[in-house]
C-alpha cells in the first residue's frame, strides 16, 4: 500500500519534526514503516524503538507523543501500543484513492525509474533443431515478465533471443539429413524429425566413428562458408523457428531481435574478440587450445578456442556482450538461464573486467532452478523429454473439455481454452521463486479453485461481466463495508509489488499479488450486491471498486505473460 505508506510517512515525519525539533525525512519514516502481522491492529505500524536513539526518547513515549499530535482526515484509527504507532486509513483517504487509481487507468503501478535507460534481456534462446522443452518455460517467461516489469518502470527495453544456431552439432544434423533425411517428411513433420536423424546419427556413429570425421569436416565447410550447407543450416533454422514462433505466439511473447550464436561468428565479432583478447595479454595456449586462466578467481579457465581453432558458446558470448555493448549502449544486461549455467557467466563477466571492460559491473545473470513433471526429472539428451508443445496441448484439451461442460454457449471455445490452459502453466511456473525447483502437476495448475491461473483468469472475465451489464456512472459514494476497503487496500498494494518484483527480479511477487486481489475482490463478490445494491451511490462506488479490479487484474496477469479472455 505504497500510497497510503508515503502519505503516513510524510505526516508522521512532519509531526516528528514538529514535535521535537528534528529534520526528519519523510523517506526516512517510510523505510521504518511495518506491516502489522493482524490487519485489525491498523494497515501499517512504526516500531517506535527504531527513533529512540535520535530522540533519547523511550518508544513508548514517542508512540504516544506521536498519537496524540496526529489529527488528519488520512486516519481513521491511530493508536499507541507497546511502542508501536498503528496507523489505519479512514474511508475517505481510501475512496480518493480508488478514485487515483481510475484516473491513472492502465499506468497504475507503473513509473519512470528507468526513464532514458536502456536494458537488454537475453532469454528463452532455444537451441535450433532441438524441441522447446519444459526447461525452457523458466527462461523463457520469466525473461519476457522481467521485460515487462521494466518497461512498465520506463526502460527501453530489448529483447533478445539467442538462439543456439551454430556449432559442431550442425555437421551432424547436414550428413544425417543428407544420408538419411527426407525434405518432405521434415516440412511436415518439423522439428521432431530432426531429433529423429541426430539421434541416427549418434547410433550410426557409434558403429562407425568415421562419421564423426565426415560432421566435422562439414561443419568446417559451414563455417568457411560453403554455400550449400549455408543454405540447408539456414533451412533448419527456419523449420525450428517456425515452430518456436507458435510457442511464442501462444505465450503472447515477441523479440526484438533472433540474434543466435551464428550472429557474431558469421560478422567475425567473435575472431575479433579472440584478437582482442591475445592483444590484452589474457589468451594463454593450453594443450592446443586457448584459454583465459580464471584459476585466480577460483574458477576454471573460460576456453576461448578449441584445439581445432573453432569458437565456442563462451567466445560468441564475449561477442555478443561487447556487441550488445556498442549497439544499445546498455544501462544493464539481463540474461535469464538455468543456474546450471551460473558458473558460465561468472566466467564470462570476469573475463569481461579483465578484458578492462568497466561496464561488467552492468552484467546480470538471473538463474532459476529446475523442473520436473509429478516428480519425474526431465532428460534432456536423449529422446525422453516433456516437450512443451505436448503439455500445452494437454492442457488446452482439458480445459477444452471443461469449458465446454461448464459454458457450452461460449463464443470463441477454442482461442478461450489456449489462453487458459497455457496461462495455467505459465501461472503455476511463476507462482514459485524462481530460484526453487518446481515439481509440475498439471491437475493442480488447472484447478479452478484453488491459487491458479484459471481462478485469476476467472475472477478477471467476472469483473468484466459485472461491467459489461454497467458502468459506474453519477455520484459515487464511499465504503460502507469492510469488504470494500479490503479490495482497496490491495489495489494499493500493486505499485510497491511492482518496485518488489524489479529489485529482486522476481515475477512470482507479481502472481502472489495477483491471488491476494482476487481473493478480497471475490469475498467483496460474494458479500456485497453489486449490480442490484439498492442505493445508486453505493452501487456506483461498487462499480467503480470492480473497473478498479478489473483494471489492476489486466495489467498484472500481463505482466506475468497471461492472457486475459473476458469470458470463460
Ligand atoms: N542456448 C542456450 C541453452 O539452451 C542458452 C543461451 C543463453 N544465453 C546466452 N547468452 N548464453 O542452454
Amino acid at each position: 500500500m505504497l500510497i497510503f505508506k508515503n502519505k503516513a510517512a510524510s505526516i508522521v515525519s512532519a509531526a516528528v519534526n514538529k514535535l521535537w525539533g528534528q529534520d526528519v525525512t519523510s523517506s526516512d519514516v517510510a523505510d521504518m514503516f511495518e506491516y502489522p502481522p493482524d490487519p485489525a491492529m491498523g494497515d501499517i505500524a512504526l516500531p517506535c524503538f527504531k527513533l529512540s536513539r535520535t530522540l533519547k526518547k523511550s518508544p513508548v513515549m514517542i508512540a504516544d507523543a506521536i498519537s496524540d499530535a496526529l489529527d488528519d482526515s488520512v486516519f481513521d484509527k491511530v493508536e499507541s501500543v507497546g511502542g508501536y504507532l498503528n496507523l489505519t486509513a479512514s474511508s475517505d483517504f481510501l475512496k480518493e484513492s480508488l478514485l487515483g487509481i481510475i484516473e491513472e487507468g492502465e499506468r497504475y503501478g507503473s513509473s519512470d525509474e528507468g526513464k532514458g535507460k536502456t536494458v537488454t534481456f537475453d532469454y528463452s534462446s532455444p537451441n535450433i533443431c532441438k524441441p522447446f522443452h519444459i526447461g525452457h518455460l523458466g527462461t523463457t517467461v520469466i525473461g519476457h515478465s522481467l521485460k515487462l516489469l521494466h518497461e512498465f518502470a520506463g526502460y527501453k527495453c530489448i529483447g533478445i533471443n539467442h538462439l543456439g544456431d551454430w556449432g559442431t552439432q550442425f555437421g551432424k544434423q547436414i550428413v544425417a539429413f543428407r544420408k538419411w533425411g527426407d525434405r518432405e517428411a521434415v516440412e511436415r513433420i518439423g522439428i521432431d524429425e530432426l531429433v529423429r536423424l541426430y539421434v541416427k546419427f549418434h547410433e550410426e556413429a557409434e558403429k562407425d566413428p568415421s562419421l564423426d570425421d565426415e560432421a566435422r569436416a562439414e561443419f568446417h565447410k559451414l563455417e568457411e562458408g560453403d554455400p550449400d550447407n549455408i543454405a540447408l543450416w539456414q533451412w533448419f533454422v527456419d523449420v525450428s523457428l517456425e515452430e518456436y514462433k507458435n510457442t511464442y505466439r501462444q505465450l503472447n511473447i515477441e523479440f526484438d531481435y533472433y540474434t543466435g550464436e551464428s550472429f557474431y561468428i558469421r560478422n567475425g565479432l567473435g575472431m575479433k574478440q579472440v584478437d582482442s583478447l591475445k592483444e590484452k595479454g589474457l589468451l594463454k595456449p593450453d594443450d592446443g587450445a586457448y584459454i583465459v586462466d580464471l584459476s585466480e578467481y577460483d574458477m576454471p579457465p573460460c576456453i576461448i578456442l578449441k584445439k581445432d581453432g573453432s569458437t565456442i558458446y563462451h567466445t560468441r558470448d564475449i561477442a555478443a556482450a561487447v556487441y550488445r555493448k556498442e549497439t544499445y549502449d546498455f544501462s544493464k544486461s539481463v540474461y535469464v538461464t538455468s543456474a546450471q549455467q551460473s558458473l558460465h557467466f561468472a566466467q564470462l563477466f570476469k573475463v569481461i573486467e579483465l578484458m578492462g571492460y568497466d561496464w561488467y559491473k552492468d552484467l546480470v545473470h538471473i538463474p532459476y532452478g529446475t523442473v520436473s513433471i509429478d516428480g519425474a526429472k526431465l532428460a534432456t539428451r536423449t529422446g525422453n523429454v516433456v516437450l512443451l508443445k505436448d503439455l500445452f496441448a494437454k492442457s488446452i484439451e482439458k480445459v477444452t473439455s471443461i469449458i465446454k461442460e461448464k459454458n457450452p454457449d461460449l463464443e470463441d471455445i477454442e482461442s478461450t481454452a489456449e489462453a487458459v490452459g497455457v496461462g495455467a502453466i505459465v501461472f503455476l511456473y511463476l507462482s514459485n521463486n524462481r530460484i526453487k525447483d518446481i515439481n509440475f502437476n498439471l491437475e493442480n495448475a488447472l484447478s479452478f479453485d484453488g491459487n491458479t491461473g484459471p481462478y485469476a483468469q476467472y475472477t478477471y472475465a467476472r469483473t468484466c461481466s459485472v461491467l459489461e451489464k454497467a458502468k459506474p456512472e453519477g455520484t459515487c459514494g464511499s465504503v460502507t463495508v469492510p469488504e470494500e476497503s479490503d479490495v482497496i487496500k490491495s489495489l494499493l498494494k500493486f505499485p510497491e509489488k511492482v518496485a518488489q518484483a524489479l529489485e529482486d527480479y522476481e515475477p512470482s511477487v507479481i502472481t502472489r499479488y495477483i491471488i491476494e486481489v482476487c481473493t478480497s475482490f471475490n469475498r467483496f463478490y460474494h458479500a456485497c450486491q453489486i449490480l442490484k445494491a439498492d442505493d445508486p451511490e453505493v452501487k456506483n462506488f461498487r462499480l467503480t471498486l470492480t473497473l478498479a479490479v478489473n483494471n489492476v487484474l489486466r495489467t498484472a496477469l500481463h505482466l506475468i505473460c497471461m492472457k486475459t479472455p473476458s469470458k470463460i
